[in-house]
């Protein structure tokens, strides 16, 4: 039980704002990400939008930047291949909270050789990234009634080069969902859904509950405007020493549309010196 004077003056955690990319050969990795891009030329699928929950997370204000081609600015995926690359060369097990339209998860795909790709959206899988798996099962279920989902959510595997992909179409705030990743282990997870302070900590709650960290992990969260933040280091405090935390950072970054809008608040935290 935390004393008084910890409640009221919590302990500070000591991030960083900087990353040191000179370690990573950044030259290549870009190259490779903006070629993954580039072979989409239009990650819209019209009747996919108009059946969307949320318009898979693209407000009117970007949708015309979205299929814009990125500048060489490291972008988060940069830095997510980057470091899957150094600290898990044998395999990566990826696992992405809010996929969109695919454009981070299939650099993922495209950028790893060796690794098992698990996304999950409220959305269906965008067709237009479906297209470029290889399908082999579907497994549904009803999705709660509380949500904002209507159709039934939904577990699809397939493959992609030959490493095992999976999709569940489902809201994070229903626990069905993480129930069929129970058995699981991540080592990267980007959280990257619902934008709002009560469902990362949900999400956090989810991935300790349903024990999906992996011996050593790295997990990415976006955005990480005001309560955001807030909640991103009180889940560094409740589980600090839990997991061995030994880094965390908070760096501003471009997202998944590069240069074409601001610099992402992004956090990172890891139980290995990074
Ligand atoms: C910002 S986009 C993800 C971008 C993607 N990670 C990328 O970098 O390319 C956010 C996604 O979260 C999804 N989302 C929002 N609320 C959700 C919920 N309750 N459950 C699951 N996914 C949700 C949206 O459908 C949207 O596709």
């Amino acid at each position: 039980m935390p004393n008084l004077l910890q409640i009221l003056f919590p302990a500070k955690v000591d991030y960083k704002t900087e990353f040191d990319f000179t370690q990573f050969p950044m030259t290549e990795i870009v190259k490779q990400n903006r070629e993954g891009l580039q072979e989409v030329p239009d990650w819209f699928d019209r009747k996919a939008m108009e059946e969307s929950c949320f318009q898979y997370g693209v407000p009117d204000f970007i949708r015309d930047k979205i299929n814009k081609p990125l500048n060489d600015d490291f972008t988060y995926t940069d830095l997510m291949v980057a470091l899957s690359r150094k600290h898990f060369p044998n395999k990566l097990h990826y696992l992405e909270i809010g996929v969109s339209v695919g454009k981070n998860f299939y650099q993922m795909l495209k950028a790893v050789s060796n690794g098992e790709f698990t996304g999950f959206d409220i959305e269906e899988i965008n067709p237009v990234l479906e297209t470029k798996l290889s399908f082999q099962s579907k497994e549904s279920w009803s999705s709660p009634r509380s949500s904002i989902k209507k159709t039934d959510s939904s577990v699809k595997t397939y493959s992609f080069d030959g490493n095992p992909v999976r999709y569940i179409s489902g809201d994070v705030w229903d626990e069905n969902s993480w129930k069929k990743l129970h058995g699981k282990k991540f080592n990267l997870i980007f959280s990257d859904a619902l934008h709002s302070s009560d469902a990362i900590l949900f999400e956090f709650e989810m991935i300790v509950k349903y024990d999906l960290l992996d011996e050593k992990f790295l997990i990415f969260w976006d955005d990480l405007h005001g309560k955001m933040r807030k909640a991103f280091l009180n889940i560094v405090r409740k589980y600090n020493e839990k997991f061995m935390i030994k880094d965390v950072y908070l760096i501003q970054i471009n997202g998944w549309i590069g240069q074409h809008e601001n610099q992402h608040p992004v956090g990172i935290i890891s139980n290995i010196p990074l």
